[in-house]
């Protein structure tokens, strides 16, 4: 009998061929963002730079376009564009990991990499358990698990998930997402010296700590780094209201500046912040690059936020993850910008100086197109400068009520449905446009909006309309 990681690994391959035709036949399919062969993709994972190489790993279903029990599988890049698919990192196959190999991330360490991840264990009545694991390679590609890490420490529920690891002055700390018996979101911190022992330290932040009150019955994908002097905790928090134009999606994503006192173990922070004001982003993970950037990636979705409706179902995947971003901390903002190894996708450049929109609508045919970056500068905006884009998403600045606006067209119900944020002033935009996804950054990303939209595959249109004069410089490129 064959043992049941190659089982597994063996059915994936399977299914992924099986799958390959109607999979590729989807118009939706994207040309240039990460997506799963075939099945659902969720978080990104265990994402660094090894030895030159970036690895991008990904929670993955194969057998179904919902959720289950997780594989990891496998992309890398040496430029952040071109992405290969590797074998399947990881298979649910043992069994403190037989419902899923669930988030985590990655460490370089003794000239071995090292994977951090959870092992979610579900009973007959639906009851987990939680267990914290390691797995090794030497090369990369092959990973060798070493088991259970570090147990569920008490006082949470067995909602304790998604090890994030760093080192810091010789010691390795692990931060663990959290909910505790109460039902509220947590933090919590772990600390070792060899990786294999993990010590409990206790909470580092979270619902009910700190300056926060009630914030979020779970934590998921907790990340804590240090960026331009200040700590930053990025965190999905789950079971936050919708307050005014904030908090609109099903579950939110976003961060925390502050400073961890590694004596106390404390996280002592500011505000919660949104990293991103579309419809889908979830769930990200950052590494620091060999030329010590701070690497952003993302979900593109929103757990339970209509993912059965997505229209790729038919053709057997669903979802893909953001471009990558580069992360740097201005004031007490977290700042998105596209990574520059993006420019290499750019072709056809077009140059249009001194746009001038005025009342009517203004049909760029001549910067139509499937998949394109737009870059817009030296904007001086009207009352309300519009651009709609394939028909399907609509980006709306008004100048008056100093508010951003993405639109677009629900894949859900066919309806309209917008997504906000407070913009003091608008000079710069730029946007990438996928087949199927918009990204949106604004004035060198002081905000970014993040969405699926669906167009019809034929649509290329992009049409500017404003309310007195937009001015602006517009580039152009396919991509
Ligand atoms: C977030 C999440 C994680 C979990 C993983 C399972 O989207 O729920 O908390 O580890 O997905 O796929």
């Amino acid at each position: 009998m064959k043992n049941r990681d190659s089982e597994l690994k063996e059915a994936a391959y399977q299914e992924v061929e099986a799958s390959r035709e109607t999979v590729e036949s989807d118009p939706y399919r994207l040309k240039h963002h990460i997506m799963p062969p075939v099945g659902l993709l969720n978080d990104p994972n265990g994402f660094i730079q090894w030895k030159g190489i970036y690895h991008l790993f990904y929670q993955w279903m194969p057998f179904k376009t919902g959720h289950g029990a997780k594989f990891w599988g496998h992309y890398s890049s040496r430029d952040l564009v071109n992405w290969k698919h590797e074998p399947i990192a990881l298979a649910p196959s043992e069994w403190y990991e037989k419902d899923g190999c669930y988030s985590g991330s990655a460490i370089a360490a003794f000239d071995k990499l090292h994977l951090f991840y959870t092992g979610n264990v579900k009973d007959e009545n639906g009851d987990r358990e939680t267990y914290q694991c390691l797995a090794v390679s030497e090369d990369g590609i092959h990973f060798d698990k070493k088991g259970v890490v570090a147990e569920l420490p008490d006082g949470y529920t067995t909602h304790f998930r998604d090890p994030k690891v760093w080192e810091h002055e010789g010691k390795w700390y692990m931060v663990v997402g959290a909910q505790t018996k109460e039902l509220v979101g947590r933090a919590a911190l772990f600390s070792s010296l060899d990786l294999y022992n993990w010590e409990y330290l206790g909470d580092t932040a979270g619902s009910k700590t700190g300056m926060l009150d009630e914030f979020g019955y779970m934590w998921e994908c907790p990340d804590l780094f240090h960026l331009n002097g200040k700590d930053v905790l990025i965190v999905s928090p789950q079971g936050l209201e919708p307050d005014g134009i904030l908090y609109q999606n099903v579950y939110q994503s976003g961060y925390f500046v502050g400073e961890l006192d590694y004596k106390t173990a404390k996280f002592n922070h500011g505000k919660f912040t949104e990293l991103d004001r579309g419809f889908d982003f979830y769930a990200p993970q950052t590494t620091v690059d060999e030329k010590g950037r701070r690497i952003l990636i993302a979900w593109m979705s929103v757990p339970d936020q209509d993912e059965d409706k997505h229209p790729t179902i038919a053709n057997k995947w669903i979802h893909t993850m953001t471009f990558p971003r580069k992360l740097s901390i201005k004031g007490e903002k977290l700042v998105q910008e596209p990574v520059e190894e993006l420019k290499a996708l750019r072709k056809n450049e077009q140059v249009h100086e001194h746009i001038k929109v005025v009342n009517e609508e203004v049909h760029m045919y001549e910067a139509e197109g499937s998949v394109y970056e737009l870059l817009l500068e030296h904007i001086k905006a009207g009352d309300s400068f519009k651009i709609s884009i394939k028909k399907n998403a609509e980006l709306h600045y008004s100048r008056r009520d100093r508010l951003f606006t993405l639109t677009r067209i629900s894949y859900a119900d066919g309806l309209r449905e917008s997504r906000k944020c407070h913009l003091a002033e608008l000079t710069k935009l730029q946007v990438f446009v996928d087949t199927s996804s918009i990204e949106i950054f604004i004035n060198d990303g002081e905000e970014v909006f993040t969405a699926r939209v669906f167009p019809d595959a034929e649509d290329r249109s992009i049409v500017f309309s404003s309310e007195r004069e937009t001015v602006f410089d517009l580039k152009k490129w396919d991509l």
